[in-house]
Order: structure tokens, then C-alpha cells, then sequence
């Protein structure tokens, strides 16, 4: 496979933050987007910053400029958090409102399965909360892919390992890790809340892999001077290509820094040297 003829692009974006963006950020980033032309673009949360109203008008008036199709879910910050009874007892209204349904998305395309799933929780804003019951669905929903078809799982917090706590661990990532690797077949997962680029394999007790992907934020105010990013995902059949596009505070446009390839054989996913 060579970047040029993938049979699936996908753009993996998250935390926009509408509201705390660095001055044209997004414009830069859209136009970046639309040279790459991709099939897909995935926003991974944190469309807001503070889930205002016009915040999320912003975002999807960004959305509706994309070329090709876009999925999103919802982050901690698309729920508003000074606000404690719509925290608490309308946490998605305003995402439901202006984006889409937070809960059951799906993409059943030729190429690709791919399941979306809502990580937020009003009880554990930062950290976020994946429940037993919508991973279980996620999984046995993954696991009837018919054969050529990607299977990916998407959450806006880290399904990696990690410490629990503050930015660390999301509650629940052990079992999703095991259910949608081992019973639902998952090949990649992908997620953002980090504001951190990073690239991972994700073992399971079973023996079964799949690579995982967290992405940093395109456009973040707070993240200008260490580096803006977004994902290119490059799919065709057995092979992944995924390239690494970051923006200093010095760079007029996002610049590809990093490309890593990943082959499928009887083992699973490898990674491979250019
Ligand atoms: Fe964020
Ligand atoms: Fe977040």
C-alpha cells in the first residue's frame, strides 16, 4: 500500500475546544484537512470548552465545512461542568442538541466497523467512565464484522493502561480493553482527552493485540508552544499507515513529522520500519 492509494482515509481530530483555541487554528487546520481529502473524519471529544451554546454552534458549523463524512462523541469539557444540575441530570442535552446522539453511533462500511463509544460521566468528569453494558454491545457489535472490514472502537478517554485519578486512567478501561480486543476482535483503538499524541500496542491476558492511538489537540490555546497535532489514517486491507501532522507556534501550517506502518499477519498487527 502506498499513502497515496489507501482504500480508507481517516482524520482522527479531538479536542478542538471551541472557545480556547489559538487564534485561526481551525481555519489552518481545515484547510490542511481538505488538501488530504480523507473518507472519514473522527472528532474524539472535547469539541467545547465549556459547552456553551455558541461554542458548539462553531464546532458544527467546522464539522459541516469537512470533506467527506464525520462522526463525533462527546468529552468531559462537552458537558458543563459549572452548571451542577444540568451536570448532573441533562449532561448531554446541548451535544444531543447541536451534534448528534452521544451513545449509539456505528459505521458499517465495507472497510471499516467502527464503534463509537460515550466515555463521559458527570460523576467522574475528568477521568470518565465507560459502562459494562454499552462495551459488551460495542463487542458482540464488532465481533459479527464480516471479513476486509476494520473493526476500531473510539472514546474520547485513554483505553491504555494508566494510573487511575486526575488525567490518568478512565474507569472501566480494563474491561473494554478485554472485551472489544478478545471477544469483539478490535483491531485499533482511539481515543484523545490526553491532549498528547502517542501510539501504543495494547496487549490483553489472552494473547490478542490491537494498536492503540491517543491524538493530541489540533487547536488547543493551552498547546501551541509544544506542538498542535491530528492523525492520518491510512487503511488498506492488511495494512495501516498512520501519519503524524503537528503545528508549532512558529509553523504557518501543520507539518507531517512521523509515519509508522503496521502490517497484519497470523500473529496480529506488527509494526513496521519504513
Ligand atoms: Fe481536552
Ligand atoms: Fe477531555
Amino acid at each position: 500500500m502506498t499513502a497515496a492509494h489507501p482504500t480508507l482515509r481517516l482524520i482522527h481530530l479531538s479536542d478542538l475546544h471551541f472557545g480556547a483555541q489559538h487564534a485561526g487554528a481551525s481555519d489552518t487546520l481545515l484547510r490542511t484537512i481538505h488538501e488530504l481529502s480523507p473518507t472519514l473524519t473522527l472528532i474524539t471529544g472535547d469539541l467545547t470548552q465549556r459547552a456553551r451554546n455558541s461554542q458548539f454552534i462553531a464546532a458544527r458549523q467546522f464539522f459541516d465545512q469537512l470533506p467527506g463524512a464525520w462522526v463525533a462523541l462527546p468529552g468531559n469539557h462537552d458537558m458543563p461542568l459549572f452548571r451542577p444540575w444540568h451536570r448532573l441530570f441533562a449532561p448531554r442535552t446541548r451535544y444531543r442538541h447541536h451534534i448528534g446522539n452521544a451513545t449509539t453511533e456505528r459505521l458499517d462500511w465495507p472497510e471499516l466497523r467502527m464503534a463509537l463509544l460515550d466515555s463521559t460521566d458527570p460523576l467522574a468528569w475528568r477521568a470518565g467512565r465507560l459502562k459494562t453494558e454499552a462495551v459488551n454491545a460495542a463487542a458482540a457489535w464488532l465481533a459479527q464484522a464480516q471479513p476486509g472490514q476494520l473493526r476500531i472502537a473510539a472514546a474520547h478517554h485513554p483505553f491504555a493502561r494508566r494510573e487511575r485519578g486526575n488525567k490518568g486512567g478512565m474507569a472501566g478501561a480494563r474491561h473494554a480493553r478485554h472485551a472489544l480486543i478478545d471477544t469483539g476482535g478490535a483491531d485499533i483503538l482511539l481515543w484523545g482527552h490526553l491532549h498528547r499524541s502517542e501510539i501504543t500496542r495494547i496487549d490483553t491476558p489472552s494473547g490478542r493485540h490491537a494498536i492503540g492511538i491517543g491524538v493530541g489537540s489540533p487547536t488547543s490555546s493551552r498547546h501551541v508552544s509544544d506542538g498542535l497535532y491530528f492523525h492520518q489514517i491510512d487503511m488498506a486491507g492488511d495494512h495501516i499507515n498512520l501519519l503524524v501532522w503537528r503545528r508549532l507556534a512558529s509553523d504557518s501550517a501543520f507539518l507531517r513529522v512521523a509515519s509508522h506502518r503496521f502490517v497484519r499477519d497470523a500473529a496480529g498487527w506488527r509494526a513496521v520500519s519504513e
